[in-house]
């Protein structure tokens, strides 16, 4: 029988990617390959001679079959790094993307010692994690519709202990906030659903078939749940409060307009994602 090693596995793999059109081949390859190795991609990279064993090998052939079938890498290994940190993720949360980073590092440049934030829509807890970490004196609350996501976030709070000092809420944008006596924040942002009904059957398999609907589809033009976070979000914003949402590649001209039109707001700022594309809008209250 043949000896594979780590390099063959690596070389067919890829070659079998390719021809099946999976994008980035070599990589998912290398990290499927160091997940059923339980290594590193480095430390794969120093034993490309090394033999692999007939169990992790017939482990290695039923994630390649996975993902074949378009199951995302990340949910295969349970692993996605955001904001430099590992997250746990699986098919219950959206996978943390990296444009998303973009408004974590607009939030935190917020110098205020003491602020209050709330993230909706926290899916794996992406952005409330790393902020909660970059800023250990902030007090912060996340909230989420799926009861199901939000057990994978308090999973990633715990592992980055930060978890004493986030609040989970499930519900429905800010309605789990009328409970509280008098919630009012210096921030709230959101990565919230963006897809528009057209877009999403065009969206690549990996998502459209793996990832929750829920946390990718807003309506028709992809803006209902900006809308409303748009419209509701002045009434839970301490004065000189800042909402910062990850809008959609055409969203910038509509969300512009949607702040410009409310008179609660006084400033409106949009920022492009390292490829150059509108991505994070900050809407200031007076
Ligand atoms: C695009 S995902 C973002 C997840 C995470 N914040 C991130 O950036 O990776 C949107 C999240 O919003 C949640 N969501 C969708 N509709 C919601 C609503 N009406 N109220 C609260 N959360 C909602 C979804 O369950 C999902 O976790």
């Amino acid at each position: 029988m043949k000896t594979w090693r780590v390099l063959d596995l690596i070389q067919w793999t890829t070659e079998y990617f390719k021809r099946c059109g999976i994008p980035g081949p070599r990589l998912d390859a290398e990290l499927l390959l160091s997940h059923v190795l339980d290594t590193s991609r480095l430390q794969l990279y120093l034993r490309f001679e090394m033999p692999v064993y007939p169990e992790h090998l017939a482990a290695f052939r039923e994630l390649i079959k996975k993902r074949v079938a378009h199951a995302p890498v990340s949910y295969l290994t349970n692993r996605k790094e955001f904001f430099s940190l590992d997250f746990y993720v699986d098919s219950r949360v959206l996978i943390p993307r990296p444009e998303t980073e973009v408004l974590v590092e607009n939030v935190l440049q917020t110098q205020e010692p003491q602020c209050q934030l709330i993230d909706i829509g926290t899916g794996s807890g992406a952005i409330a994690i790393s902020l909660a970490v970059n800023r250990p004196e902030w007090e912060m609350t996340a909230t989420d519709i799926s009861a199901d996501a939000l057990e994978v976030a308090q999973k990633n709070a715990v592992a980055h202990k930060c978890a004493d000092r986030l609040t989970f809420l499930q519900g429905n944008l800010f309605e789990p906030l009328e409970e509280l006596p008098n919630p009012r924040f210096d921030w709230i942002v959101s990565n919230p659903p963006y897809v528009s009904t057209a877009e999403y059957p065009s969206l690549l398999p990996d998502v459209r078939d793996h990832e929750p609907e829920t946390a990718l589809l807003a309506g028709a033009d992809g803006l209902d749940v900006i809308t409303c976070i748009l419209e509701d979000a002045p009434r839970f914003l301490k004065p000189g409060g800042r909402v910062g949402l990850e809008i959609g590649h055409n969203h910038g001209p509509d969300v512009q307009d949607i702040v410009q039109s409310n008179s609660a707001y006084v400033g409106c700022q949009v920022i492009n994602d390292y490829s150059g594309v509108e991505r994070v809008v900050i809407a200031t209250v007076e």
